[in-house]
């Protein structure tokens, strides 16, 4: 069994890109940038944000964080994002989401220039990754494939089974592995709420990717042996052995099915740690795309 390490592997990326960053320093150019806007307090939010906004500045990206307050008008944050549509030194646009309930999350979304769209939530993006062309990808997906790649895991051919269908990692996913490119080139079978028997498909897969919300879902009976595991869950479970009260887990029951994997990745310190690293990525892609 090996295990993927995902917090590795981030860090690679983002030193990658560090390196890319003081080049363009060096020749006097432009550097990318990164803006990423907040409205309201929700502390989650928050906190995602700052590590966004720290992860740029580590790297020595140009990055700001616009913070507004719950009661901005949509005419208001729609006036906001095409500000920054129009400005040349910030090459991606992130508005962190959710957003209060008065404000349209589909129309923001939709008015991020797909140039900038570094989430890869514009449906112009997620259309252009339907048909296979060259796009941004959800950070959190094109993570996954990242760490499919750089393990060097065969895809070709392989049945990739996909627990749950968000917008944000099932959906994207499960289209992902069915290009014909590298890393890709797969089977896909995606299983939701309305699956009966899920063990049925479970069993098949050669990879296994559970993007659920469900705390340790996946048992040992569930899969076959030498499968491929990406636990996408972050999922937090009462502890009264730990400090906070509380521990995260994933959507795969990691214990048990780990001696039965060829390759798993853990929870914490597998998938989580890919997605700002792919952020960073997606934004220096934008940068390059637009030319400075
Ligand atoms: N809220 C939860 N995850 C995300 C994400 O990846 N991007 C944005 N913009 N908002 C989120």
């Amino acid at each position: 069994m090996i295990l993927i390490d995902g917090k590795k592997t981030a860090s690679e990326i983002r030193n990658e890109l560090k390196i890319e960053i003081s080049r363009l320093v060096e020749l006097g150019k432009n550097i990318p940038g990164l803006v990423a806007v907040l409205v309201g307090e929700n502390p989650a939010s928050e906190i995602y944000v700052r590590s966004k906004a720290k992860a740029c500045e580590e790297i020595g990206m140009r990055s700001k964080v616009e913070k507004l307050g719950a009661n901005i008008d949509e005419e208001e944050l729609l006036a906001l994002v095409s500000k920054y549509n129009n400005d040349n030194n910030y090459h991606g646009i992130l508005v962190q989401l959710p957003l209060p309930k008065h404000i349209s999350e589909d129309k923001v979304i939709e008015a991020i220039s797909p140039r900038k769209d570094v989430d890869g939530f514009h449906p112009i993006s997620i259309g252009n990754l339907v048909i296979g062309k060259d796009t941004f990808v959800s950070c959190t997906p094109a993570g996954i494939q990242e760490l499919l790649i750089r393990y060097k895991i065969e895809t070709k051919g392989k049945h990739v089974v996909v627990l749950g269908r968000s917008n944000i990692v099932g959906k994207p996913i499960a289209n992902i592995m069915l290009q014909k490119k590298e890393g890709a080139n797969s089977i896909v079978t995606v299983c939701h709420s309305a699956t009966k028997n899920i063990s049925y498909f479970t069993r098949q897969a050669d990879i296994l990717i559970a993007a659920i919300g469900s705390p340790n879902f996946v048992k040992s009976d569930m899969v076959k042996e030498g499968v491929v595991v990406i636990d996408v869950g972050i999922n937090r479970v009462e502890d009264k052995n730990s400090k906070k009260g509380y521990r995260v887990v994933g959507d795969v029951d990691f214990e048990s099915v780990a001696p039965l994997s060829s390759f798993i990745t853990p929870v914490p310190g597998g998938v989580g740690p890919m997605t700002i690293a792919m952020l960073l990525k997606n934004t220096f892609k934008a940068y390059l795309k637009i030319g400075g």
